[in-house]
């Protein structure tokens, strides 16, 4: 199997073939996930919710996110897998940014990573860069802000945080990222960003103008119940499925129905 590059990733947008992405954790989902030909798999920090259980995504740590990453690449053949920085691991300055990208890199086997932010985050990002690092923006909805916003809806509704993030994203294609994540903004402004950056842009809630679309592999699997944004399309209930599947299995052991005589040495 021929590998995605960032170069092979570019060439998606120029030709208009939509760039698909989705988050892995572990090694048994990236398995499925690669095989079903995502171009990327992303080691999100989302991790912190979804695997670990916490509110926000500002408590998992660099040696988690490491422990999530290297278990994803044992199992990836094509995609590109990117790792999101964590909270706390690249906002002191760029030197640590640096060396968490390089933490990453070297202990996971990821091919790039992701961080949060604009102009504040242009320093790190050129830095990691010209270590030889493909790094992935993020703007709009940047969750490991969430006690700045203070809710999670969505951004840039007002002109000023539309023209800050539109400048944003200039700014961070410049400093040398190789694509853009927009999260929960308005569609127009999606498609402005697209239009105005040549690298691709990649959003969860962004609209059908950008060059790919990312999603939250339990979210769209149904395994998360309640979460519900209207961007989230959700293919499978497999929360339920799961539930009926334990309830089947507690049944069988009590009613002494499993294991029958095949199911035994
Ligand atoms: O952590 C994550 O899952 C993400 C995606 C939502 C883009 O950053
Ligand atoms: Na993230």
């Amino acid at each position: 199997v021929k590998r995605v590059t960032t170069h092979i990733i570019q060439e998606m947008k120029q030709r208009g073939e939509k760039i698909s992405m989705l988050t892995a954790y572990d090694y048994s989902m990236a398995t499925i996930l690669d095989d079903a030909g995502l171009d990327i798999l992303l080691v999100g920090d989302s991790a912190s919710n979804v695997m670990a259980g916490h509110e926000t995504t500002l408590p998992i740590t660099l040696d988690q996110m490491i422990y999530h990453a290297a278990s994803v690449i044992r199992a990836v053949k094509r995609a590109f897998v990117v790792v999101d920085l964590p909270f706390g691991s690249y906002q002191g300055n760029s030197k640590e940014a640096l060396n968490s990208a390089i933490r990453i890199m070297k202990e996971s086997g990821a091919h790039g990573v992701k961080l949060e932010g604009g102009a504040e985050v242009v320093e790190s990002i050129e830095r990691i860069v010209t270590a030889g690092i493909p790094v992935m923006g993020h703007l709009g909805l940047t969750p490991q802000s969430i006690y700045k916003f203070g809710t999670y809806t969505v951004r840039a509704k007002e002109e000023a945080e539309a023209a800050k993030l539109r400048s944003d994203a200039l700014a961070i294609q410049a400093a040398g990222c190789f694509s853009i994540v927009v999260e929960k903004i308005p569609a127009d402004l999606g498609k402005l960003v697209a239009e105005s950056v040549s690298v691709p842009v990649i959003g969860i809630g962004g609209g059908p103008h950008c060059d790919g679309q990312v999603l939250v592999v339990n979210d769209m699997l149904g395994l998360t119940k309640g979460f519900k944004p209207r961007f989230l399309r959700q293919y499978l209930d497999l929360y339920t499925q799961i539930h009926d599947a334990a309830k089947a299995f507690i049944s069988d052991v009590k009613s002494k129905d499993f294991p029958n005589e095949k199911e035994q040495y």
